[in-house]
């Protein structure tokens, strides 16, 4: 693949006016009657960017989706308090109200692009996260003006290409999360390009319908038990061995829930829905991620944000952790389970984008990425 076009080559930028598409879609959180930014990872992330181009004198402004306003300008959705947070950690960059406010920018409206870019000399695209979206922010100023990758973008597509092309063996990718519909796609690829593919949360009921268990009222999407099983039948797929659960009905999420964990094994009988893998799912998890040389996770196991479940997405995060393999996480969920545990520190790559870093090893590619090869100017 040709290589991101890099900013190096404008040398000077006294008077010239750079617009960056950052994406600060940061948690927020209401402290003391004011909203603020919960998580400035994203925004600490691009300070050295910003402070590069202000050191060769150019103007920098930036740019941001931030939710899902839906063309609306919706007061609960300003940048407001992400611009606060930039002020304080750099000065001297201007930011831009929400892209999502107008509706030109989902629907990649050419006129809504180019008013953005008017005006200004340079584009840098510093949104990994959000380069897997067509949006007029990502897709129009590239044909416009000189544009560039910027260097987090950059680390981030070098280091999943790196993992695609040439991993070092055992590469073990572990793919959780809750709908088998958003994720069958990459368990695909990746059970073409890995070793083993460990598959667990609500997405793996299906797998295991497939192989002819009962699995209670668990999540199931029966569209893809086909396909589900065409992918046992590959052989590097691991599923849960066993899981642990609830009857019908009873409460479980953040708060918890009064209920014990029922066990049930490889089978879950009827009345019950599976939560978390259980214990030998947990030992083949551990013992698949500690033969790796380059892990890739993407999805937690279980739903453990209630700490009655949180035991197998705890055990795979304590294994990537304690492994010396190349690991690459993706995903806000892994992340977060990542934070929780306090293990962030010893992986080797935290991606920032979840959808984007999943649609990159699905597709080999990304619309903003695409854009900035294709922009025409030298
Ligand atoms: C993210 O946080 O996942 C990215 O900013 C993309 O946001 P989106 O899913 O609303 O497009
Ligand atoms: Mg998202």
């Amino acid at each position: 693949m040709s290589e991101l076009p890099s900013f190096e080559r404008w040398g000077d930028l006294h008077h010239r006016r750079v617009l960056v598409r950052v994406d600060f879609n940061c948690p927020v959180s209401v402290v003391d009657d004011r909203v603020r930014v919960a998580d400035d990872f994203r925004i600490r992330a691009t300070v050295p960017l910003f402070e590069d181009l202000l050191s060769r004198g150019a103007e920098v402004v930036a740019c941001t989706h931030f939710g899902r306003p839906k063309g609306q300008v919706v007061a609960e959705f300003s940048v407001a308090p992400i611009r606060e947070r930039l002020n304080e950690l750099c000065s001297g960059v201007e930011l831009l109200e929400n892209l999502r406010f107008s509706p030109g920018e989902e629907s990649n409206d050419r006129a809504f692009g180019e008013s953005l870019i008017a005006g200004f000399d340079y584009y840098v695209n510093e949104a990994f996260s959000a380069s897997h979206r067509a949006h007029a922010s990502i897709m129009v100023p590239p044909k416009m003006v000189p544009s560039a990758a910027g260097p987090n973008l950059r680390r981030e597509v070098s280091m999943l290409q790196s993992l695609l092309d040439s991993p070092a063996r055992p590469f073990v990718a572990i793919v959780g999360g809750a709908k088998v519909s958003d994720k069958l796609g990459i368990v695909k690829v990746l059970a073409q390009k890995a070793d083993v593919v460990v598959v667990g949360g609500g997405m793996a009921y299906t797998f295991e319908s497939s192989q002819g268990r009962t699995i209670g009222s668990s999540l199931f999407d029966p569209r893809y038990l086909a396909e589900c099983a065409r992918l046992m039948d590959a052989g590097n797929v691991l599923i849960p061995a066993d899981s642990r659960g609830l009857a019908d009905g009873q409460p479980f999420g953040r708060d918890g829930g009064p209920d014990e964990p029922v066990y049930f094994g490889p089978n879950i009988p009827d009345g019950f829905e599976g939560l978390d893998i259980g214990p030998e799912a947990v030992a083949s998890f551990e013992q698949a991620i500690a033969s790796a040389a380059t892990i890739l996770w993407n999805g937690p196991v279980g739903v453990f944000e209630d700490p009655r479940f949180a035991m197998g997405t705890e055990a795979v995060a304590r294994a990537v952790a304690a492994s010396s393999a190349v690991s690459v996480i993706g995903g806000g969920d892994s992340v977060a389970a990542l934070h929780e545990f306090g293990l962030e520190d010893r992986v080797s790559f935290v991606s920032t984008g979840g959808g984007a870093s999943l649609e990159f090893v699905e597709l080999g590619d990304l619309p903003g990425l695409v854009a900035l090869r294709e922009s025409p100017f030298p």
